[in-house]
């Protein structure tokens, strides 16, 4: 009998459906929703001239390793630098210290049906490097083009590994997950570094283009989880449609590897 440890090797990702209620669904979705309200955006966004307001977009990137931090569509500002639609509807994702300073998601990022499961893909020993609350607005949701998560959080041993909570049905219309089932067995193609003086640069590896034609649609319904291998390319599309398609996400490791410590995530906030 094929287990889910062999589906998860041969696949690169595994769908779990039914992994979260619909009261713990509602929870994250309200606890989300209360955080947004409170923030503030002009603190985020002061606009002394382009250059000050891209070095204070990455700062505030940066800093988001250990804080909650909102992080707005592309298209969320007009010409005047208002925002163009609700503020509840403009916010594109929260990251990345959700299981650090806020008690609901920290309490679900910690529970132990999500340290079981990861049990069976040899992670018996987790530690959480990031989360992030992904809105993907109605109509309004932007396109993540196709990466591979060790880009962003390498780590020498097992790849980080991905936990991707869908908290709405996740359909090809809202923007649903995309992935190449196998691509997990290639290389990986690219990293993001930082550089001792905070800047960040991206080294190539593998220049050539994914093949698109390979990617199938992740659908699910709420309350399922899709575990993401490290190398595994992924994507998603706009959001074309009038529902909202919120999801939660943890990034983990096993503590006996080790995280890089030239991610754009620090080790020194990881604590
Ligand atoms: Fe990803």
């Amino acid at each position: 009998m094929i287990t889910q440890y062999e589906n998860y090797q041969r696949d690169g990702y595994l769908i779990i459906e039914d992994f979260i209620s619909d009261d713990m669904c509602d929870r994250l979705i309200k606890q989300a929703n209360q955080l947004i309200e409170k923030f503030e955006p002009r603190k985020s966004r002061a606009i002394f001239s382009t250059k000050h307001h891209e070095l204070t977009k990455q700062q505030y990137f940066l800093d988001s390793g250990d804080n909650i931090h909102f992080f707005f569509e592309e298209d969320a500002f007009d010409d005047k630098k208002n925002l163009r639609k609700e503020k509840k509807f403009c916010i594109n994702k929260i990251g990345h210290a959700l299981h650090k300073h806020d008690n609901i998601f920290a309490d679900f990022s910690r529970s132990s049906m999500i340290t079981d499961m990861l049990k069976n893909i040899s992670i018996t020993d987790p530690r959480i490097m990031q989360s992030m609350y992904i809105c993907k607005q109605a109509n309004f949701g932007g396109e993540v083009t196709c990466h591979q998560d060790s880009t962003f959080l390498y780590v020498n041993g097992q790849p980080i590994t991905g936990l991707w909570f869908a908290l709405e049905d996740a359909t090809i219309e809202n923007g649903c997950l995309w992935a190449i089932p196998g691509g997990h067995h290639g290389t990986l193609k690219s990293r993001m570094i930082r550089k001792n003086n905070n800047e960040i640069v991206t080294d190539t590896y593998d220049p050539s283009p994914w093949d698109l034609t390979k990617m199938i649609p992740l659908e699910v319904k709420r309350g399922s989880m899709i575990v993401i291998h490290g190398l595994l390319p992924h994507m998603s599309k706009e959001n074309i449609s009038t529902r909202s398609r919120h999801a939660y996400t943890l990034h983990v490791m096993s503590s006996k590897d080790e995280f890089a410590k030239d991610n754009w995530l620090q080790q020194d906030v990881l604590v």
